[in-house]
């Protein structure tokens, strides 16, 4: 009778260990430049809790479009001194470097020109195309900005509807030498199932370099933990392909 639970324990499931990846390369942390983290305080949480899910140093990647900070980047650098001290003074073990996100438009030829683009590593530029439309043109704007010496990485190639579902438009991409970053919150189902379908496509045909956050605030952290569960997820980071820890 006591062979009744014998032999029966419940398997624990192992959620994903982010820690291998050491590095994210997108998000919004610093504060009130854009539509991520709105305060110090909440970047100070955000970054807490990505110290708790593993990570050693976070590239924050700014919204950089249109004629946003087109007198310089002197407020940027300004707010990541003041988020720096404040990481210290909390005694949060992460190191924080400035990037940006770059909306592929026309003021992009103007940055490069004028020397304006916050890279980060090895000349490693994250750009996103606009959402919806698909912008006119725009292998040349991609040829041009790597003759310019940039290392191309796109960020979350499955939220872009232009793209239409179309694999052979991300191979054509990633002959050209384009890196992707996926979201991890793509894996869950955070922007929709079709989302998290297309995403699952793109890391079965190994076509995934990076994974990244996009952290604007505690929804993500949220979204970013149920995806941890995620087997497409495990299989992608343990894998070994993800290049994360090497930028
Ligand atoms: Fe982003």
């Amino acid at each position: 009778m006591f062979g009744f639970f014998s032999g029966k324990s419940k398997k624990v499931e192992e959620v994903v260990d982010l820690s291998v990846l050491e590095t994210d390369i997108h998000s919004h942390l610093i504060p009130g430049v854009d539509d991520g983290s709105q305060s110090m305080e909440e970047s100070i949480s955000l970054l807490k809790q990505l110290k708790e899910l593993g990570y050693k140093k976070v590239i924050t990647t700014p919204h950089i479009f249109y004629d946003s900070f087109i007198d310089g980047y002197d407020i940027l650098y300004q707010k990541l001194e003041d988020l720096r001290l404040k990481v210290k003074e909390n005694n949060i073990d992460i190191e924080i470097v400035l990037s940006g996100e770059y909306l592929l438009d026309d003021d992009i030829k103007e940055r490069v020109e004028k020397n304006q683009i916050l890279s980060f590593g090895d000349n490693y530029l994250l750009f996103e195309f606009p959402m919806r439309n698909e912008p006119m043109g725009y292998e040349e704007w991609l040829f041009d900005l790597q003759l310019s010496g940039y290392n191309l990485i796109l960020a979350h190639p499955e939220r872009y509807t232009f793209l239409n579902n179309d694999i052979k438009k991300y191979y054509k991409l990633k002959d050209r030498g384009i890196l992707f970053q996926v979201n991890i919150s793509s894996f869950s189902g955070y922007y929709g199932e079709h989302i998290q379908k297309l995403v699952e496509k793109l890391t079965n045909e190994n076509l995934v370099d990076l994974i990244g956050t996009d952290c604007h605030g505690q929804r993500h952290i949220d979204a970013l933990k149920k995806s941890l569960h995620s087997p497409v997820l495990k299989q992608l980071v343990n894998s070994g392909r993800l290049i994360n820890n090497k930028l």
